[in-house]
């Protein structure tokens, strides 16, 4: 199977967003940003829910095929994105044929919590931000139950933690 990571930004009490509709990149650090576009254009597409899509304008991410997973059809499409509502498995099978090697799993929470209890995640790199939010929206929404590993961590000057997971088989 082609392998999924997860890329997310967190505050240091666990959440990915105040609510639905706010976006994360007014609260995330400069370190985050860059190592999402260097991490996501490596893999070449990033698979998000429509929330999250709708929190970026609507609009395409640059050089990298953005599949977005909406329930209804949504007129006017940007060039390089494409909606569905394939589960987990299938779009990564779909994705292998179609020659990418990775696929970034970008949120929000509905969509991260989908691959994640399907088992299809390998990879998780969570930004830890020295914010705290008190409540919103959680990384997952469903409970789990998996081991990690740290792999790499990185402590910034203004900071921010940005961690490498692997999934323990
Ligand atoms: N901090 C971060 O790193 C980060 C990253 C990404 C997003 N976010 C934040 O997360 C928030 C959005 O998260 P969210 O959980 O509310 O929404 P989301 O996961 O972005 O998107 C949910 C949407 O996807 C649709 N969907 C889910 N599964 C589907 C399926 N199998 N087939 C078709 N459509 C499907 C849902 O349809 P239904 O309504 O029919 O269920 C809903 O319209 C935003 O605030 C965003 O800024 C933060």
């Amino acid at each position: 199977m082609i392998k999924a990571f997860i890329i997310a930004a967190l505050s240091a009490d666990g959440y990915i967003a105040k609510n639905p509709t706010a976006p994360s990149t007014v609260w995330t650090s400069k370190e985050d940003k860059k190592r999402f576009v260097e991490l996501t254009k490596k893999a070449g597409v990033v698979v998000m829910g429509q929330n999250t899509w709708m929190t970026l304008g609507g609009k395409a991410l640059k050089e990298r095929l953005n599949i977005v997973y909406s329930p209804e059809p949504i007129a006017n499409l940007p060039a390089g994105v494409e909606l569905t509502k394939k589960s987990p498995a299938e779009l990564l099978q779909e994705l292998k044929s179609r020659g990418f090697k990775e696929v970034a799993i970008c949120g929000g929470s509905q969509i991260y919590t989908m691959f994640m209890k399907f088992g299809l995640v390998n990879r998780l790199y969570l930004t830890v931000e020295p914010v705290i939010f008190g409540n919103g929206i959680r990384l997952f929404k469903e409970d789990m139950d998996f081991k990690l590993k740290l792999v790499n961590s990185i402590r910034t000057e203004g900071g921010t933690l940005l961690t490498e997971y692997e999934v323990q088989k």
